[in-house]
């Protein structure tokens, strides 16, 4: 069984955007990233103090725009549509979730796809469905780069997909049908999801439950992708997936920490770093 280590893995890919972002800089390009928190919770408030971490360590610019829970949601779609016509902005992220009285897909339709590193707007998640180059969200891209990384064949095989969001589960699904496997997704309505996973070659999960995923659930050797991110009361962070129990049986199998986190924030900065360069492009071409 080999533990499948993405934060070594992140370390390594940060250490080549860095170097494409100072290339990029003497061409008086500076990647940046806007992103967007609204309200404090406190999950959201770590994650983007997480995602600035990185952009820092890279050289990329990152700027937090704070705004209090009660925004209207005009005002957040004009902060928005500023951002999109800066032409020294690269990316715009807009932390989710967000307050209930703001509509979420208005709000990520009205990011310029072009600057959408998120790969939230349809436009984009349209053409992942179709097998088109676009953005594609950072966690379904950081799992395909970390099972490439560990020659991990998809072409054929059995996946299941536990846990249906659009940033998750959905993207995730559309690459690796895109790779060539046959998919199952499964989720709160399943009936029987031990029925799936005892068949999956590959199991992805992403539903925020510790222990989901049991021993008694998975076929010996099969690969085990854990996406989920619990705090327990003792402050320990697990996963959705008994570890100790399952491991022994997979072939091979992400941690949590130190698994699908990582690369979740390094796709990111590989988001942005992609809109840099086609803004260093388009300059070009003018
Ligand atoms: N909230 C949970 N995951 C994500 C993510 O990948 N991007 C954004 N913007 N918000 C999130």
């Amino acid at each position: 069984m080999i533990i499948m280590d993405g934060k070594k893995l992140a370390d390594k890919l940060q250490e080549e955007i860095a170097q494409e972002v100072g290339f990029l800089s003497k061409q008086g390009i500076i990647p940046s990233l806007a992103v967007i928190l609204v309200g404090n919770d406190a999950a959201s408030q770590t994650y983007v103090t997480m995602k600035a971490q990185a952009c820092k360590k890279v050289g990329i610019t990152s700027i937090l725009h704070e705004m209090p829970a009660n925004i209207t949601q005009t005002d957040l779609m004009t902060m928005i549509e500023n951002l999109n016509q800066n032409s020294n902005i690269d990316g715009i992220l807009i932390q989710l979730p967000l307050p209930n009285h703001i509509d979420t897909n208005v709000i990520l339709e009205s990011v310029l796809p072009s600057k959408d590193v998120d790969g939230f707007h349809t436009q984009n998640s349209g053409k992942l469905h179709s097998g088109i180059s676009g953005f594609v969200p950072a966690t379904p891209l950081g799992i395909m780069s970390l099972l490439k990384h560990y020659a991990i064949e998809i072409q054929g095989k059995n996946v299941v997909i536990v846990g249906a969001s659009n940033i998750v589960g959905k993207p995730l699904s559309a690459l690796m049908l895109n790779a060539g496997a046959t998919i199952s997704i499964c989720h709160i309505h399943t009936k029987d999801l031990s029925l799936y996973t005892k068949k999956a070659d590959i199991i992805c999960v992403a539903v925020g439950k510790p222990n989901l995923i049991t021993s008694d659930m998975i076929k010996q050797g099969a690969v085990i992708i854990d996406i989920g991110i619990n705090r327990l009361e003792n402050g320990k962070i697990v996963g959705d997936v008994d570890f100790a129990n399952v491991a022994p049986l997979s072939s091979m199998i992400t941690p949590v920490p130190g698994g699908v986190g990582p690369m979740t924030i390094v796709s990111l900065l590989q988001n942005t770093l992609k809109s840099a360069q086609c803004r260093l492009q388009n300059h070009k071409n003018k």
